[in-house]
């Protein structure tokens, strides 16, 4: 394993601050200073030291949560009657959500301590793409259809690209599938907004290559290995 590699998954830091300690000199393998952050290092058997201390790599966790409608997502909100990590046992409360979901939005959510694959997996410049299962009010024709998947302009910045397959359409009510490749706060519901379609049920189905299957709401369940390495093969983190 690369030695910043191996500095990121201990948790003391991420890659990218991992180059920068590394080649500050801060960084010993068996007891000798190395500033090449590629240097090959066997975990098992090297002995790793930063700013003195011995570093050891972390063990990650990966739950999966079908996160109910009444729970919030974010950890800092200090009013919430419930949020996401109460609906696991108190061992993983140290996890953190990966991205966020509205109060009254429901489906999946990655819950983990690697930080690294948070930040990918959330970060636009990746380009990761997130399913929702969507009913808006009303018919969406052609053009508002095109409109959305062209992008439409929120707080003064367009969004990017976006695929809709819509599934049903009654007078009242449509059912669709949309595919963004972006986070940006409340963006499906203020997307649909733009055109006049409020949205009256948001339910995430799909992030990269993970899948809700079917797990009810407020169940989990833990990611498997080779979920966990198709994760790490989208996002980049196997180079
Ligand atoms: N878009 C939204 O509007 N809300 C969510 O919770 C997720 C995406």
């Amino acid at each position: 394993m690369r030695l910043q590699v191996f500095l990121s998954k201990s948790g003391i830091c991420s890659r990218r601050s991992a180059l920068e300690l590394i080649k500050q000199g801060l960084v010993r393998v068996n007891s000798a200073i190395v500033t090449e952050p590629s240097t090959q290092i066997y975990p098992e058997k090297d002995s790793v030291e930063f700013r003195n201390n011995k570093v050891r790599i972390k063990r990650f966790t990966y739950i999966l949560l079908n996160k109910p409608k009444n729970v919030v997502t974010t950890k800092e909100d200090k009013f919430a009657s419930r949020i996401v990590t109460d609906l696991l046992p108190k061992q993983f409360f140290h996890l953190n959500p990966c991205g966020r979901l509205d109060k009254d939005t429901t489906g999946l959510l990655l819950l983990t301590n690697d930080g690294e694959l948070i930040y990918r997996l959330t970060h636009p410049r990746f380009e990761i793409k997130k399913t929702y299962f969507v009913k808006i009010k009303g018919q969406l024709n052609n053009i508002e259809k095109q409109s959305l998947e062209k992008g439409v302009v929120i707080d003064g910045k367009k969004t990017g690209l976006a695929k809709i397959k819509i599934i049903n359409s009654f007078k009242d009510v449509t059912s669709l599938n949309i595919e963004i490749r972006e986070g940006r706060k409340r963006q499906v519901r203020r997307m649909f907004l733009a055109v006049n379609h409020p949205v009256t049920e948001l339910k995430r189905i799909r992030e990269g290559s993970l899948e809700l299957g079917n797990l009810g709401p407020g169940q989990w369940r833990f990611l498997n290995k080779d979920e966990i390495k198709q994760l790490y093969e989208e996002t980049g983190l196997n180079n």
